[in-house]
């Protein structure tokens, strides 16, 4: 029988989801179908409770519901424990595991697919949300020479550094900063993880923080060059990406934790990659 999965948001017609894990079920040679489901705001439970009803194996949370999944699910993985969000649910019995691959798809994209180790590198993230807040725990793995991150309201940049120094098993010093602290100090990596590139603003942040040879990542997908991304650029900076790798690598950990098979990224990533220009 073909299993069914789904991602499930409001709205949920932009949702690259569907086109992404039908790709992988092809090269894998899966039998399954996936879909989208439009969640009635306040109606999340329901909406999972039919799907479950009707056979559904699991599921990807979108916005407005990766808080929702937080609450429905049964069996908190440490990475959706962590990022306090769960972007991939998948229900066995009365059981409901979650699970939140946002994080450890970010590094792989950058460690293995744009060939960049974090290992012994300067990483600067700008933000300090949800999307920095599940990056965490996998920045820290790969130890860095150091993790700073800078946000707006300061005192959030230093909620999470704290949160880092305590859960992290290795030794990086992790910090907290505002932008004006950011004057004199140099990054072999800097990721976008704000939301500001999706109403077209730029984070306060010098140009001056790329070091030679630095990446730029920008966490937000399919937008060209956002302003994080000119600025990086005008500052000379050669090494740009956007999030299509993250957004692929993620959907790849849910797919290997769904049917145990890996499959390969670089189809999809071509597919749905849009020049940074
Ligand atoms: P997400 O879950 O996508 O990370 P979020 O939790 O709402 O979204 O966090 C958005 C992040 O983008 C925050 O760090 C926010 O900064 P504040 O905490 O100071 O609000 C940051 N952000 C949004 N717009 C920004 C802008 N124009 N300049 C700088 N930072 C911005």
């Amino acid at each position: 029988m073909t299993d069914r999965y789904a991602v499930i948001g409001n709205p949920i017609e932009q949702s690259k989801s569907p086109l992404i894990h039908t790709a992988f079920a092809q090269v894998t040679a899966q039998d399954m179908e996936y879909t989208k489901v439009l969640g009635p705001v306040g109606g999340f439970a329901g909406a999972v409770d039919a799907f479950r009803a009707a056979g559904g194996k699991g599921m990807n949370v979108t916005a407005p519901f990766k808080l929702d999944a937080f609450a429905y699910a049964t069996d908190l993985a440490p990475s959706a424990q962590m990022a306090g969000a769960v972007n991939a649910m998948k229900f066995e019995g009365g059981r409901v595991y979650a699970e939140n691959f946002d994080g450890v798809g970010l590094v792989r994209d950058v460690v293995h697919n744009l060939g960049c180790p974090l290992q012994g590198r300067r990483v600067l993230v700008l933000g300090a949300g949800g999307a920095t807040r599940g990056a965490l725990l996998p920045f820290l793995a790969e130890q860095p020479a150091k993790l700073v991150i800078v946000n707006r309201t300061v005192a959030k940049a230093e909620e999470l550094a704290a949160l880092g120094r305590q859960h992290q098993s290795g030794n990086v010093p992790v910090q907290g900063l505002g932008y004006d602290q950011l004057q004199g100090r140099q990054f072999d990596v800097v990721f976008n993880a704000t939301s500001a590139s999706l109403t077209a603003q730029l984070p306060p942040l010098p140009s001056s923080v790329f070091a030679p040879g630095a990446l730029a990542y920008e966490l937000a997908y399919g937008k060209g060059l956002t302003p994080f991304l000119q600025l990086a650029k005008q500052a000379g900076v050669t090494r740009l990406a956007d999030g299509v790798g993250m957004l692929a690598e993620q959907a790849a950990e849910a797919f290997l934790w769904w049917r145990g098979v890996r499959p390969d990224t670089q189809g999809v990533i071509r597919q749905l990659t849009v020049p940074l220009v």
